[in-house]
Formats: C-alpha cells, structure tokens, sequence
C-alpha cells in the first residue's frame, strides 16, 4: 500500500494506491525538471515492502535507496548482459525472433546498420547459433539440454559472434578458398560493370564480346580455384570481403562498449530485493541497448513463471522516454501490454506525457502529475482529457494530479492530492 497524501478537497480523504486493487501495477510519473520525479520514485520504492523483486534502472545514479544492491554498468564493469542469449519462449524465442530482435535493437541506436551490413550479420548470427548447436526450425534445439560435438552447449555471446565474424573474413582473406573468392568477387564486379554499361547502350557489339570474355576468364579462374565447392554460398551469405570487414568493425564497436561481456547481473543479484543498475556512465545508445535487454530478460522470465494474481516484480525506469517508441512490437510496449497477467508493473517517470507512446499511457492504471510546464498543459489537457485549469494549480513539492483506476470503479479522475 502507497499512501500518497489527501485529497485537497477533503483532507480526511487519504489517495491510497493498493497493489491488489489497481486494474494494473504500472505508473508513469511525469513532471518538469526538479518537480520531484526521482524523490517520488524513491519514496514509491521505500513503500513497497510487498513486492518480491525489484529493479531500478538508474540514468543519473541518483537513485540511491536503502536495501538496494547496486550493480555499476561501465566500460571496466565486472558484469554484463547477453544480447543474444538464446530465449525458448514459443512466443518471443527462437533463432529467428532472437536475431530479429538483435537486429531491430542495434537499428534503434543511432547508428543504423547499412542495407548491405544487415543480411551478412543476420546471416553471421545464423550460422554462429547453428555452430552452436541451435538451429533455427527445431524449438528441441533452442535450450541448454544435451551436448554439443562432445561439450556442454552454451550461449552465443557477443564475443563468440566477433571472433566468429573475425574468422569469417580471415577465410575470405587468406584462407583455403581465398582464391577462389577472389575470382568470384572479381568476376560479380566485372559483369555488373559490363551490365551497367550495356543498360545505357555505351557499348558496341566488340566491347560486349571483350568484356564477356573476361568475365568468362574469371569464371575459369573461380573453377579452377575451388576448394570447398561452398563458395558461393559463402559469397551470396557474406557479400563481399569489404562488407563483411564493416560489419565484422561494427562488431568490434558492440563489444567494446563494456555491457555485453563479464557475470551475468542477474544471477549475481538473484536472491536480493532491490537490484540498481547505475547505466549513467553508459552513452545513449548503450543505455537504450541495455534497457531493452533488461527488461526483456524480467518479462520473459516471468512469463516462464506463468500468470499470478497480483504484480511482484517491478522495473523502475527514470527517464524513461529515451527508451520507449511507438512500435508496438518494442519490449517496453509488450511489457506493458502483457505484463500485468505475469505479475509485473513498469514505473516510468518522465518529463512529458507527449514524449510517451499511447499504448503506455493507456496502458497504466496510475499517473502521477508532478507539475508540467505551462507549454504541455493544452496537450496533456486533451491527451488525458484533464481541465487544463487543473493542471495550472499543482504546486512542485506539495501537490500533484493522480489518477488510479481501480478494479470496479469507473472514476478514471485526476484528484488534486496534498503531500
Ligand atoms: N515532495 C517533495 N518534498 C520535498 N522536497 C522535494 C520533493 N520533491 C522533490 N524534492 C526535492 O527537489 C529536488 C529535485 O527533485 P528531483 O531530483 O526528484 O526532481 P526530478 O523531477 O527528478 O528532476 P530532473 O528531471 O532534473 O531529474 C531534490 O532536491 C528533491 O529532494
Ligand atoms: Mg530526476
């Protein structure tokens, strides 16, 4: 039970948030810088003595709560995350949902991967899970049960997929097929040169037949250089040298970030209540990589549990706009979805409701209003259907507008609540 304060209207009127009563456990908390969104957190956090687990994700590492385990993400931190930590789930798993993901994750950073990088890392991932012993149409496989060429199977993880990618090139640069790759990749060159050419009619019946027995010299060459008789399908996965070499860098990049290699934070921190991820130190783009992981990881793990009836488990999200999106298919949307029946509540705190897809804002049973600049009033006003008056009378630090739909109450009510 959270006691936010009275009802300014009728002071003997106490705003009283009840797990059990809600129609759901997630809350966003919005306010304008220094109204009070991290203090309202902690204080939310301090009187959740019911929950089972919860976890912070801490943008500012200002969230510093009495009990909590923190957990410091950095480029020298002792733990980290598996992107592509194989899931079972029917639903959300599997080889092909997993690189999908992966993939959808790397393209929400600023740095999007180039039409050409996308297919050769897709296809890296394929072969490096198969590798593995995880192969993309047989679910039986997608677990750690059994060995593997004699050994106990395990996760890809980042630095597997480097080296993997690392090896690739080398076998297209020096290895036993390199010649032949050569040959190939000239001769793909060269015609596509010849066509280019022969489309804008530039040339003239002699300089077609001279430029089609070149690239029926280099085909001799591939012939005669075969090794594995795979080549070309290596070719047709793999591009070219050149591509292959950009993603191999983009990998690089990905590992070098710090989150993705050492113990696993949550099995580090899984007898403990309150878990804090400090993420400050991480830039933009690993924070939002890092979110997405996190809170995949808790709501498929609690969906495995199956459902409850009430929310246990908690993700506290501090600035929580930089990580949401309007697809629906992103975690956070699913989490808020369908999380409720698996016994989860989100807690967003923003500085804006615009910056929050509808799916979230409709989706949370409790909203708090800490105060909003005189800017957002007329669109929060006509978002939340809220007397824009109202909005105007919130006083930082001593008042807010909360809404909590409970079950069997139709009120969906903004009450002007006194600390
Ligand atoms: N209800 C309150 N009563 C007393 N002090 C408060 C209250 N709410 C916030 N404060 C104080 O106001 C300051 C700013 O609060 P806080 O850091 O929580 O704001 P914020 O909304 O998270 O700001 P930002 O968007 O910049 O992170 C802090 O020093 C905090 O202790
Ligand atoms: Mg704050």
């Amino acid at each position: 039970m959270l006691d936010f304060g009275f009802n300014k209207f009728d002071k003997y009127n106490r705003i009283i948030w009840d797990n059990e009563k809600v129609t759901n456990s997630h809350m966003m908390l919005v306010g304008s810088s220094g109204t009070g969104k991290t203090h309202t957190l902690r204080k939310i956090i301090e009187s959740f003595d019911f929950a089972k687990k919860i976890f912070i994700i801490d943008v500012h590492g200002d969230i510093e709560v009495d009990g909590a385990t923190t957990i410091e993400f950095n480029e020298s931190s002792e733990f980290g995350v598996n992107p592509i930590k194989l899931d079972s789930d029917r639903d959300f798993g599997g080889v092909r949902k997993n690189i999908r993901n992966f993939i959808t994750m790397l393209n929400r950073t600023s740095r999007k991967l180039g039409t050409k990088q996308e297919p050769v890392l897709i296809n890296l991932l394929y072969d490096l899970y198969s590798a593995n012993g995880f192969y993309t149409d047989n679910p039986q496989s997608w677990n750690l049960n059994g060995e593997h060429r004699g050994r106990a199977k395990r996760y890809p993880t980042v630095q597997d997929l480097m080296r993997f990618s690392k090896w690739k090139y080398g076998q297209m640069l020096t290895g036993a097929s390199s010649k032949a790759f050569n040959a190939l990749e000239r001769l793909n060159k060269e015609y596509q040169n010849m066509n280019r050419k022969n489309l804008k009619n530039i040339l003239d019946e002699g300089d077609l037949n001279k430029k089609k027995e070149v690239c029926v010299e280099l085909y001799k060459e591939y012939i005669n250089e075969i090794e594995t008789g795979g080549e070309i399908e290596e070719l047709i996965k793999y591009d070219s040298k050149d591509i292959l070499k950009s993603v191999y860098d983009r990998i690089l990049t990905i590992e070098s970030s710090g989150i993705f290699k050492g113990k696993d934070p949550f099995w580090h921190t899984r007898d403990d209540k309150i878990v804090r991820f400090n993420i400050k130190a991480l830039n933009k783009d690993e924070q939002q990589m890092f979110v997405d992981i996190v809170v995949e990881h808790i709501f498929l793990e609690l969906k495995k549990r199956g459902e409850v009836p009430f929310a246990d488990t908690f993700v506290f999200i501090d600035e929580a706009h930089n990580f949401t999106n309007d697809d629906g298919d992103h975690i956070i949307n699913i989490a808020i979805k369908e999380g409720r029946k698996f016994g989860l509540g989100e807690v967003l705190s923003s500085q804006s409701f615009t910056h929050f897809p509808e799916d979230i804002i409709s989706n949370s049973a409790t909203k708090i209003i800490l105060g909003l600049d005189e800017m957002y009033h007329k669109s929060t006003s006509s978002k939340l259907m809220i007397d824009a008056k109202k909005l105007g009378y919130i006083t930082p630090h001593k008042s807010a507008l909360i809404q909590i739909k409970n079950k069997g109450n139709t009120s969906n009510r903004f009450i002007d609540c006194v600390f």
